[in-house]
């Protein structure tokens, strides 16, 4: 009988320093979602200037005298950002040094890590320095959701991973519907940094700019729920491509959930507005390791293992007709 299994690529194949540094960087993208929690809870609990000055907080590494709750959040918040910094410095120095062991772009990559993370000290010292201006507020959601999308792309891509070759144009659905969410992000972050709801219910001032988020819904809803369904309906779709367009579309309707929350709530409840900034993130992340994923899927088609006469198994490539066996399972 013929034995069907999937095998990576040559060039898939993972080393050591590949497997860690791959951890590392994932790690780094769990890192920037928790300081972008951080980040929203500072902004909500109006603690962006607790610390007047920077990089210091009260001129002291630790301003113990002044310490409370909204100057632990922004103290917390720049020692997180702090360390950051470190791990991208660490991330350029693994990626040169081990560089054999690696992807020719993953070096590459990982100065674009380190120049977003200066990048982005440099326009958190702004928000400070310029008193929470609302374009650089913005802009420092917008790095950071960068920064996020670098790491876990790079993370992503050099994980192992078995292709099944049946992911065909979901890649281009995912990217698509990722741009989407992360323009509304940014939409988003123009209504918080300007209070447009409070300014819109009280005043009727900055009314566009919260009905352009609300607008804003439309095609990311009708992207992220393309790529669910689409993944519904692609036979042998790798098991993890199927959880993920799952999760995207969960991520989605919870999401969709918290923003009508918020809305009616008129943002009293804090951990609410939290959440929507988090889950709005992750929905993001999930949508850039689908695609980077599917990506993967074309780009490496699978291989397949035949027994020949002189060795019991030989590697040849997998025809679409088996990718796509009728059952709409991988052999
Ligand atoms: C795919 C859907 C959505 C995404 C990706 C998204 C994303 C975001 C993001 C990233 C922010 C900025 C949060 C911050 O700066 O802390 C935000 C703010 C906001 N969103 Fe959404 N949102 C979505 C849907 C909605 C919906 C359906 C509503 C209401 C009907 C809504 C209402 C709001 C409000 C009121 C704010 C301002 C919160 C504040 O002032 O702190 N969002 N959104």
């Amino acid at each position: 009988m013929v034995d069907i299994t999937f095998y990576q690529r040559m060039d898939d194949k993972p080393s050591r320093p590949r497997e860690w540094i791959s951890r590392f960087v994932l790690g780094m993208a769990g890192e920037t979602l928790f300081l972008m929690a951080l980040g929203s809870a500072t902004r909500v609990m109006n603690a962006g200037l607790a610390c007047p000055d920077w990089p210091l907080c009260y001129g002291a590494l630790v301003p113990q005298k002044q310490m409370n709750l909204q100057v632990f959040l922004e103290w917390f918040h720049r020692l997180t950002a702090s360390s950051m910094g470190l791990f991208a410095i660490a991330l350029v120095g693994f990626c040169w040094w081990y560089r054999r062991n690696l992807p020719k772009w993953a070096p590459w990559i990982s100065l674009l890590v380190l120049f977003l993370v200066v990048f982005q000290g440099i326009l958190g010292a702004f928000t400070v320095t310029e008193l929470l201006r609302f374009d650089i507020v913005t802009a420092h959601l917008g790095t950071a959701l960068l920064f996020f999308m670098t790491l876990l792309s790079m993370g992503v891509a050099l994980q192992p991973y078995q292709g099944t070759g049946t992911a065909g144009k979901l890649h281009l659905v995912a990217a698509i519907a990722a741009i989407c969410v992360y323009i509304q992000s940014i939409l988003g972050a123009l209504v918080g940094s300007q209070w447009a709801l409070h300014q819109c219910l009280s005043d009727s001032t900055l009314c566009g700019v919260m009905h352009s988020h609300l607008a804003g819904v439309i095609p990311a809803t009708l992207t992220t729920l393309t790529l669910t369904v689409w993944a519904w309906r692609t036979p042998a779709l790798h098991p993890s491509l199927r959880r993920l367009a799952n999760f995207a579309g969960s991520l989605l309707v919870l999401q969709i959930a918290l923003g009508v929350a918020t809305f009616k709530l008129r943002l009293q409840v804090e951990p609410l507005t939290i959440a929507h900034q988090s889950i709005g993130a992750g929905l993001l992340g999930v949508l850039v390791t689908f695609a980077v994923l599917a990506f993967r899927d074309v780009a490496s088609p699978a291989t397949v293992i035949l027994p020949t006469a002189d060795s019991p198994i030989d590697s040849v490539s997998m025809s679409p007709a088996i990718a796509h066996p009728a059952d709409g399972h991988p052999a």
